[in-house]
């Protein structure tokens, strides 16, 4: 056998070659067959395994790699004024990324043309470490307080009895959540359903904080606005036409395009707001449902993404990739916001059962710097995570005898005081529905009249407290956008009355055409 043929030679895991890769071993070509069947067992033993649990929300998705490129400078400012972080300093600077793109409720495998917010996850491998920016499409969020995240997604999932999609569940849960209704407003308009992963924005969603050399916070929200492959979002019957015959259309494009060397590009924007309370707002910076206005709190350019290069491989690197709001780096900090502090333990605690212990020494997973750690073994440690020149005896700190050492200071550690009670309560200015109303009279006539329509539609089935809530949490919000739900309803009652008794005739006539049968 010559070298290059020899190099394609099927193996086992073992690197036994594998000569008859058609035949499991029996006795007689009739079988019974043998249970040292050493190359089938492994086969078939490594493929029941194949599937991880898939991610407990947001289990579908795509993703690509590329590069950021800083601009040096935030607005016309230095960037240092504001954040020490090393990836921002210099204009061109760039820094490898990986950037994975998702669906929220549905599982995997599941159409990508459902209304559902679109998740938008970056992980920057940058000099000093990994700096995950885990963000959706939309700019804000159903609730604030993380206690409530796992009563959310239980209600927007399918019905644990009948294993269906239930509109009824998750309006439940939501007219008892009035903080939700601004999230609703912009879900069950054209903005619940992007064209595609490319053709759409992305958002950090929380307030987060950014440090600089002297230990100077500021409040940050983040915000990836497409460059030049534009905007576009779907209507509902867009979106079915699309559904009806692909059901992976939005990862096919995503694909295409880079194939096609039509690379996607995004510019990340800041707003900045001082590190306070902000009392002459009407509601909190910390509240994620909430949007800093951008006329008053204008969108900052940083820098700008460009994806080039599709995944070898979608298992080892989209379905492996592990992202988490704890993950930042020297001058990036958290804010306040309880939602991303709930978010920051829930990422690595779900990471640690669906990928396992060592998720973080997985390629697409570990930093692209050196990495000298000692934390040791668990299942699947595939290296030992030590300097080149320490002591190997040595897995623990301090020691005099060659081990890790801590690092120096890069700059002066943010310090915020506190001094309040500690109690279960909510953040004073809630403001649910002022925001929302805003949002309704933005939006443009065809995305009003989409949002009532699609609201109407799934409302129908929803029992009437469930309605009447809505009404008045959407009136609360702005008094037309309540009537016409109101109306859209009163209407959608009247034609299922007709539709009801359509069938009673139908069915009564069909009673007697059966009666007259005279098989
Ligand atoms: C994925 C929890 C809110 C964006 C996940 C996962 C969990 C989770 C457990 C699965 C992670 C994995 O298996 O790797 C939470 C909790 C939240 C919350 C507890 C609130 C308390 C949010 C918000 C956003 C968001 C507000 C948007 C800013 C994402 C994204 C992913 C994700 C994009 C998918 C990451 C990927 O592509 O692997 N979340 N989440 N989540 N979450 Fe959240």
């Amino acid at each position: 056998m010559d070298k290059e043929n020899q190099e394609m030679t099927l193996t086992n895991r073992q690197g036994h070659p594998i000569s008859d890769n058609q035949n499991i071993r029996t006795i007689g070509n009739r079988g019974p067959s043998t249970l040292e069947n050493y190359h089938y067992i492994e086969k078939i033993s490594h493929f029941d395994r194949e599937r991880i649990p898939e991610r407990v929300v947001h289990a579908r998705g795509a993703g690509a790699h590329g590069y950021f490129e800083a601009y040096g400078k935030v607005g016309n400012e230095p960037i240092s004024t504001y954040t020490r972080a090393k990836l921002f300093q210099e204009a061109g600077k760039q820094t490898p990324v990986f950037v994975r793109f998702s669906t929220v409720v549905h599982g995997n495998y599941s159409p990508e043309t459902f209304r559902d917010p679109r998740g938008f996850a970056t992980k920057f491998y940058t000099e000093d470490g990994n700096w995950d920016l885990v963000g959706n499409n939309l700019k804000i969020f159903f609730i604030r307080d993380p206690l409530k995240f796992p009563d959310m997604v239980h209600a927007f999932k399918p019905d644990p009895v009948t294993n269906l999609q239930n509109p009824e569940k998750m309006f439940d849960f939501v007219s008892n959540s009035p903080e939700a209704t601004h999230m609703i407003t912009f879900l069950f308009s054209p903005w619940g359903i992007p064209a595609n992963y490319r053709q759409m924005q992305g958002s950090g969603v929380n307030t987060y904080k950014w440090v600089n050399q002297d230990g100077q916070a500021v409040l940050v929200k983040y915000h990836w606005e497409p460059l030049k492959q534009g905007m576009k979002n779907l209507t509902q019957k867009e979106a079915e036409g699309i559904q009806g015959k692909n059901v992976s259309h939005a990862t096919q494009d995503l694909y295409e395009a880079i194939e096609r060397g039509y690379y996607p590009e995004w510019e990340l924007c800041v707003q900045i707001l001082s590190d306070d309370e902000h009392p002459e707002l009407d509601f909190d910076p910390l509240d994620p449902t909430k949007l800093w206005d951008h006329e008053q709190f204008p969108f900052l350019p940083v820098g700008k993404m460009v994806l080039n290069k599709n995944p070898e491989n979608y298992f080892a690197e989209v379905e492996q990739a592990a992202f988490g709001t704890g993950v930042l780096v020297d001058g990036l900090d958290f804010s306040d916001d309880k939602l991303l502090q709930g978010r920051t333990f829930s990422y690595s605690d779900t990471q640690r059962y669906r990928v396992g212990t060592n998720y973080l020494q997985l390629p697409i997973n570990a930093p692209k710097t050196r990495v000298a750690t000692n934390q040791r073994d668990g299942q699947m440690a595939i290296m030992v995570d030590q300097a080149p020149g320490q002591n190997p005896h040595v897995n623990y700190e301090p020691s005099s005898l060659g081990g890790l050492q801590e690092a120096a200071p890069s700059g002066k550690e943010h310090q915020p005081m506190y001094n309040d009670k500690l109690v279960r309560e909510k953040i004073s200015r809630t403001n649910d529905f002022g925001q929302a109303g805003d949002t309704y009279r933005k939006f443009e006539d065809w995305e009003r009249d989409e949002l009532i329509a699609n609201l109407v539609d799934a409302l129908k089935i929803c029992k009437p407290i469930i309605q009447r809530t809505m009404i008045e949490h959407f009136t609360k919000a702005d008094p037309d956008y309540g009537r016409r739900v109101s109306e859209g309803l009163a209407q959608a009652n009247v034609d299922s009355a007709h539709i009801g008794s359509d069938s009673e005739r139908d069915g009564a006539e069909m009673a007697e055409n059966s009666g007259k049968r005279t098989d």
